[in-house]
C-alpha cells in the first residue's frame, strides 16, 4: 500500500484542484490530503478563504480521489504529518518546487505542474469584476 499526502487551501474549489488530487492518487493506493486551517490560509495568503475550513475539508473529502482530510494547523509540522500518515509520496504543485526536498529522507517529494490558467485568486477576482460589473 502507497500512500500519498499533499496539502493545500483548496478554498472555492476549482479544476485545477480537482486534477492535482487526481494525479496525486494515482501515484499510489491512498491519497491524504492536508487541507488549511482558516488561520493558516489568513498567514499564507493574506485574505480570508471564502469557505471554512470545515467546509474546505467536507468538499475535499467527499471526491472520489481522496482517502482522509485532516485539517493542517501549520506548515511547521509537515514531517509530523508525513510520519503520521505513513505517507510514502509527498505531492506538492511545482510552485513549491526544490523546496520540500528536505523529506526527501521520509518519503518521496514529487512537484506536480499545475493546471495553466486557473487559480482561486482568478475565480474570486472574476466573480467580483462580474458584480462589479452588475452594480
Ligand atoms: N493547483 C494546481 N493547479 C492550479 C491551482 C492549484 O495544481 N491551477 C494546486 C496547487 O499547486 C496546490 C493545490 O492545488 O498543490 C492547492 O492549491 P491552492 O493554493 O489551494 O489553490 P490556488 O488556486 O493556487 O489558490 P490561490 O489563488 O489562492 O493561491
Amino acid at each position: 500500500m502507497t500512500t500519498v499526502i499533499t496539502f493545500g487551501t483548496f478554498d472555492v474549489l476549482h479544476v485545477g484542484h480537482l486534477r492535482i488530487l487526481q494525479r496525486s492518487r494515482a501515484l499510489g493506493d491512498r491519497l491524504v490530503v492536508g487541507v488549511s486551517s482558516d488561520a493558516l490560509n489568513m498567514s499564507k495568503k493574506n485574505r480570508q478563504a471564502v469557505f471554512s475550513q470545515d467546509e474546505r475539508c467536507e468538499l475535499v473529502a467527499n471526491l472520489r480521489c481522496v482517502d482522509e482530510v485532516f485539517v493542517e494547523e501549520s506548515l511547521e509540522l509537515k514531517r509530523q504529518y508525513i510520519e503520521k500518515y505513513a505517507a510514502d509520496i509527498l505531492v506538492m504543485g511545482d510552485d513549491w518546487a526544490g523546496r520540500f526536498d528536505e523529506f526527501n529522507d521520509i518519503c518521496r517529494v514529487e512537484y506536480l505542474p499545475r493546471t495553466p490558467s486557473i487559480s482561486t485568486t482568478a475565480v474570486i477576482e472574476h466573480i467580483s469584476g462580474m458584480a462589479g460589473g452588475n452594480a
